[in-house]
């Protein structure tokens, strides 16, 4: 047997809904739909599912215009999303990937409700950044069916996704989640359900030290971007990618993993970032983090 008919990877026509429309959700709904599956994104935020699918859709006819996809493939993904107005919407999905506040309770809350809706093969995925995937699965009636489908950052341009199991999760759920991630043209590498999994780990130090050089050294956030990029081979600056990702999302990355480590000041969270959140500058989604940005070209202008 190939390893093509060997894969368990859900069907190109099964049916995919991603809650949250937000940055992550955006993008995991894009890559779902041009994968070929019909993709239903929901956001509890009136309006936010139909801005998001508007904003894909142009994404993908200027992929199209720039030749990087054809105009059939763009027009198929276009029409294979739509907004689901309820959960409910979801019954018929095989697999749901939740991409909404960083929170446990949210996120509980939110697979408790959609496990009363959706039928018992369909796989619920979370692409939460640092939460314990066994802890989420904890209050669920079938916690083996959860696993984290953690991506990253924009979804569509990076390969990497980190599959999680949790201690409940079963291993032919993770095995498809990872065979579905490769389909859809990904690298999948398995995680285990540790706080910040394995990038997100390994980055709070990067962050949380270019906030203190930040504090302590006097220099500035577009001196120590150039730095890491220009001398450094860095694709991003610490600053830039915080901007990126969005403070709110990243303060409470930090957050979790601080206290899921016990509070081990490695892992301290950040003064400097906490007033950022506190007057709203989450970065580009924004328009205003370390940077302002021009809402038309999505650059930095310090
Ligand atoms: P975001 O703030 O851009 O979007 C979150 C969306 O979820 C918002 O549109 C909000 O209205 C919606 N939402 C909140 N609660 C909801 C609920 N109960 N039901 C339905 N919709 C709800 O956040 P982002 O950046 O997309 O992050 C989402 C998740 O992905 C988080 O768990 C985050 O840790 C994770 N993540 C974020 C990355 C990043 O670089 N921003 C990278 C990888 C993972």
């Amino acid at each position: 047997m190939s390893a093509a008919e060997n894969t368990c990877a859900l069907p190109a026509t099964a049916a995919v809904a991603v809650i949250g429309s937000g940055t992550m959700g955006a993008g995991i709904a894009q890559v779902a739909a041009m994968a070929g599956h019909p993709v239903q994104l929901y956001d509890s935020r009136e309006g936010a599912a139909t801005k998001a699918i508007g904003e894909i859709r142009a994404t993908l006819d200027r992929l199209a215009n720039k030749g990087k996809i054809s105009a059939e493939q763009a027009e198929g993904a276009s029409e294979r999303l739509a907004v689901a107005g309820s959960l409910q919407e979801m019954r018929g999905a095989r697999l749901v990937v939740e991409a909404i506040v960083e929170q446990l309770a949210a996120k509980q809350e939110l697979f408790g409700k959609l496990e009363a809706i959706v039928d018992a093969q369909c796989i619920l995925a979370s692409n939460t950044s640092s939460i314990s995937i066994t802890h989420i699965a904890a209050t669920l009636r079938h916690p083996e069916r959860l696993v984290g489908m953690h991506f990253f950052n924009p979804v569509p341009q990076m390969a990497l996704v980190e599959i999680i199991r949790g201690l409940a999760s079963d291993g032919a759920v993770a095995r498809c989640v990872q065979d579905t991630a490769r389909a859809w043209g990904k690298m999948p590498v398995l995680a285990s359900s540790t706080p910040g999994f394995i990038v997100n780990r390994l980055a709070r130090p990067y962050y949380a030290e270019a906030l203190r050089v930040l504090n302590e050294c006097g220099a500035q956030p577009a001196t120590i971007d150039a730095l890491l990029r220009e001398a450094g081979g860095f694709r991003m600056g610490p600053f830039e990618l915080m901007d990126l990702i969005g403070h709110d999302v990243n303060f409470a990355v930090t957050q979790s993993v601080f206290q899921a480590y016990f509070n081990d000041p490695r892992f301290t969270p950040s003064l400097i970032q906490q007033e950022l959140v506190h007057a709203g500058y989450l970065g580009r989604k924004t328009g205003r983090g370390f940077y302002r940005y021009d809402a038309a070209a999505d650059t930095p202008a310090p």
